[in-house]
């Protein structure tokens, strides 16, 4: 008995000793001990797990960075830095030993197989991406283009419907981002538009799945995020079950589809992939490609409509492209693509409000590194996030919290233009940038000055315009607007009219 009561005095005295060694070492020993930031992130990684379920991280780190300068602890064993030279030795192009954090296994499933963002290991991700590549290559995308007709035709119905209603563009930019997703990955549309709501409830099951695996990241539980949260039961179930139906009746499907591509896929030995990893890239493409582009489509819409003189140059851009003849009922890719201000404007609007709101962290390599004056051991986890990237003075000037397109257009200094082109991480950076970018910038070329050209809108609280919680993605929520078509422009029907699957308005353009 006194043995027993003797051990448990002992273990109760090493639980309390323990976490003090810990956080001794921390302080006094850990070669992170002279990187600036907040005591509690130095001593436990529940600090930010705490910012992290309060969805204020984007908000956070802008602040830290401001406070405590470019390199930043935000964890024991993490550093987020916004410093360019950090960012080129840590995000550098192939060859480089620098590999992704593990962080990113909460997106590894219980198989073997996981989508190519999630790869960590480099010879294995540049198999995968090089396989998947060419279906996000430019020229992929202007062939995929005429399936987003349909969307953008029923987008803007609706929105002539609501007549200066002040209505949830929240939800409107949601339905649409996941309609496209569905017409270019199933080859059908969800029908969210057409009913005016979420039917699949795709938008909370993506959210919640998104955030509850984002969040899992940052702590041990990572390894068993899969078994907590599978992507296929938060997954409406329908969706998952046309994925499969539509994975096994392959020869069936009648037009090109994101879904037949992924099922072209082969392994360098020739054979053809395993169904599993087909269905997983699908669903990295619904996860992944919708919420963004909605959340990015917000981000431009708000800051056009609350900058009248931004507003009035693009209309002059977009006016004299409209009397050249230049512009189809809806704007295609290309047109938009000869549009110098808008694109700058839509670049301009995604500094200030990207739609990841996490750093993207990385893996210092096994011999340790030295950046800014602090030495990092191997194995050290650093990440920027682009939040607080995009707001560093140093390299966006003292003005980098103003929203203004000129920045990119009248840079006088080409050292300092090349410097803001390759710390602009709204895409991520170096050899693992976005690989649905092309796909994203077609969805926004397109509905954007359409919507400039043809509508009003007035944001309905401009101080305030939405509720941003992040989990990964920086979800601004609660855009309330008031929309209105004008009137000197004609309704969309005196247009070529869409035929609804294919072959329409811009399938034959150039
Ligand atoms: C606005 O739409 C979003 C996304 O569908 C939804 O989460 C939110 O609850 C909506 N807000 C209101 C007030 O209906
Ligand atoms: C899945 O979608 C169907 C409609 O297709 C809907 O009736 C059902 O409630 C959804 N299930 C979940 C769990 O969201
Ligand atoms: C519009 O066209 C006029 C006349 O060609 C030109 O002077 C002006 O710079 C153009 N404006 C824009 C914004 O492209
Ligand atoms: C562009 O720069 C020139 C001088 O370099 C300045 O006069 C002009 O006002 C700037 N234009 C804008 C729109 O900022």
């Amino acid at each position: 008995m006194s043995g027993l009561s003797q051990l448990l005095t002992r273990g109760i005295l090493c639980l309390c000793i323990l976490p003090i060694i810990y956080v001794a070492y921390q302080r006094i020993s850990s070669p992170l001990k002279v990187v600036p930031g907040p005591y509690l992130a130095s001593v436990t990684p529940l600090w930010r797990v705490y910012h992290v379920i309060r969805g204020d991280w984007h908000d956070q780190i802008v602040q830290l960075h401001q406070k405590y300068g470019q390199y930043v602890r935000i964890a024991p064993n993490e550093v987020s830095t916004i410093s360019p030279s950090a960012l080129r030795v840590a995000y550098s192009h192939s060859g480089s030993p620098w590999i992704k954090d593990t962080w990113y296994q909460t997106w590894w499933g219980p198989s073997p197989y996981h989508p190519a963002f999630a790869e960590t290991e480099v010879q294995r991700h540049r198999i995968m991406r090089r396989r998947v590549s060419k279906l996000y290559s430019m020229s992929y995308v202007l062939g995929m283009q005429c399936y987003t007709d349909r969307v953008l035709q029923r987008f803007f119905q609706q929105m002539r419907s609501l007549r200066g209603e002040s209505t949830n563009m929240t939800k409107w930019t949601q339905l649409f981002a996941f309609d496209i997703i569905g017409e270019l990955a199933f080859g059908d549309w969800f029908g969210g538009l057409d009913a005016a709501k979420d039917n699949h409830q795709l938008g909370h099951w993506v959210f919640l799945t998104i955030t509850a695996h984002a969040s899992l990241g940052w702590t041990w539980l990572r390894a068993g995020s899969v078994f907590f949260f599978p992507v296929r039961l938060l997954m409406n179930r329908s969706l998952y079950a046309r994925a499969r139906v539509q994975i096994t009746t392959f020869p069936l499907v009648e037009r090109n589809t994101l879904i037949l591509q992924f099922q072209a896929m082969k392994n360098p030995d020739g054979s053809v992939v395993h169904p599993r990893e087909i269905l997983t890239e699908t669903a990295n493409v619904v996860l992944a490609g919708a919420d963004t582009t909605a959340i990015s489509l917000r981000a431009v819409i708000y800051y056009v409509y609350t900058n009248p003189r931004i507003y009035a140059q693009l209309l002059r851009e977009i006016g004299n492209a409209t009397r050249l003849g230049k512009l189809s009922p809806i704007v295609t890719f290309q047109e938009a693509l000869e549009l110098d201000y808008l694109q700058v404007v839509i670049k301009e609007a995604l500094r200030l409000f990207p739609a990841v709101g996490y750093q993207l962290p990385r893996l210092v390599p096994p011999g340790g590194a030295t950046l800014g004056g602090y030495y990092f051991p191997g194995g050290t986890t650093i990440g920027t996030n682009a939040w607080a990237l995009h707001r560093n003075t140093e390299i966006y000037g003292s003005d980098c919290d103003e929203f203004r397109p000129e920045r990119w257009l009248n840079q006088s200094d080409p050292n300092r233009l090349r410097m803001m082109e390759d710390c602009y991480g709204s895409f991520g950076f170096g050899s693992r940038t976005c690989l649905g970018k092309n796909l994203a910038l077609m969805e926004m070329y397109r509905l954007l000055p359409t919507l400039f050209r043809d509508f009003d809108v007035e944001v309905c609280n401009p101080q305030n315009p939405w509720k941003v919680t992040t989990g990964w993605f920086a979800f601004s929520n609660e855009f309330q607007v008031r929309i209105s078509a004008r009137d000197d422009v004609p309704p969309l029907s005196h247009g070529p009219v869409a035929s609804g699957k294919a072959n329409s308005v811009t399938a034959d353009h150039e």
